[in-house]
């Protein structure tokens, strides 16, 4: 497959993200349609579009035979191996051999998901942030049998849609975001248990100082402009200090385990009675994009 030539792209699932990537393509010219099993699913991805995509036509359907003309898939199912591998066992027989497959899983293997798709070397894995239509990030991850071409037309189709995507030539699990992401949370978690500092100051060094920096520098670049002297000094008696724990703490365990899920549930790490948790969601998305249109206002 030509880069040229990719120009109808499907994608499985119309939920959070399936939505959102379908704004993205269309406003980008592409030929697009959402496929979902559920009518109700298509029917809210449709209502919350609705405002956003304007005058733009996005194709919602049950019918399988969409995949018959896809020149690119898109899977944002749900986050599950056995219903992952039952829609790629499917889907992958009926797209033409040249299409490319890619899945949007958050952190399941992709050379796993890669055992149920038939000419496993076009089939990639393509991780988007939520909403994919306002952060820029997209991460490439080869599977053991992802073809090198594959993988590159997958990087170049995310450029395409004004993306910045990045490449991982070989997964891990959590891939770059999630490693880091949890990394910081469970820093964050023994700091909050040794009782050094509280769950809100903490939220408060990376809204006020870390935010700032991560948003324009990334570790290796902020190192370079620290000093690696002083960066090699300050490593050697940190790295020792740091927490290093296998195990999940209570502090995360406990809650999970009873239902208090976060925003969803109304208690957390915090508590959002009322229609509080409506409120942090609508301020998430105004401040994300406020940013997003500072910051990025050349990609999107
Ligand atoms: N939500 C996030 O922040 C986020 C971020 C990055 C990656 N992801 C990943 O993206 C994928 C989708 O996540 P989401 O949050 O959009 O999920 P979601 O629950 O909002 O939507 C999933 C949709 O998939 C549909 N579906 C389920 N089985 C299907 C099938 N066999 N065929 C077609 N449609 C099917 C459901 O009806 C639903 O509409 C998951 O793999 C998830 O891990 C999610």
């Amino acid at each position: 497959m030509q880069i040229e030539r990719i120009h109808r792209i499907v994608i499985a699932g119309a939920g959070v993200m399936g939505g959102s990537m379908a704004l993205l393509f269309v406003r980008h010219g592409f030929e697009v349609t959402v496929y979902d099993i559920s009518q109700e699913g298509l029917e809210q991805c449709k209502k919350r579009l609705e405002e956003e995509a304007g005058a733009y036509e996005i194709t919602f359907t049950r019918e399988k035979e969409c995949f018959l003309q896809a020149d690119f898939v898109i899977e944002a199912i749900v986050e599950n191996m056995e219903v992952k591998h039952r829609f790629w066992r499917e889907i992958s027989a009926m797209v033409p051999e040249e299409a490319i497959l890619t899945t949007n899983t958050s952190g399941l293997s992709i050379s796993r998901i890669a055992e149920a798709v038939t000419l496993p070397e076009r089939f990639c894995g393509m991780h988007w942030l939520n909403p994919p239509h306002i952060c820029p990030l997209i991460e490439v991850i080869k599977g053991e049998k992802t073809g090198a071409g594959t993988a590159e037309l997958v990087r170049r189709t995310g450029i395409r849609v004004g993306r910045v995507p990045v490449m991982l030539e070989k997964e891990v699990p959590g891939f770059l975001i999630n490693r880091f992401q949890f990394a910081v949370l469970r820093e964050a978690m023994s700091l909050v248990e040794a009782g050094v500092a509280g769950k809100e100051d903490i939220d408060r060094v990376f809204k006020y100082g870390l935010g700032l920096r991560y948003a324009c520098l990334g570790p290796f670049e902020i190192a370079d402009l620290g000093g690696l002297d002083t960066f090699y000094r300050i490593a050697s008696y940190l790295f020792p200090d740091l927490c290093n724990a296998t195990e999940v703490p209570s502090m995360l365990s406990e809650p999970a385990e009873n239902g208090d899920y976060g925003v969803k549930t109304g208690k957390g790490f915090y508590e959002y009675p009322g229609d509080r948790a409506q409120q942090v969601i609508e301020k998430r998305d105004a401040d994300f994009r406020k940013v997003a249109d500072c910051l990025y206002a050349d990609l999107i």
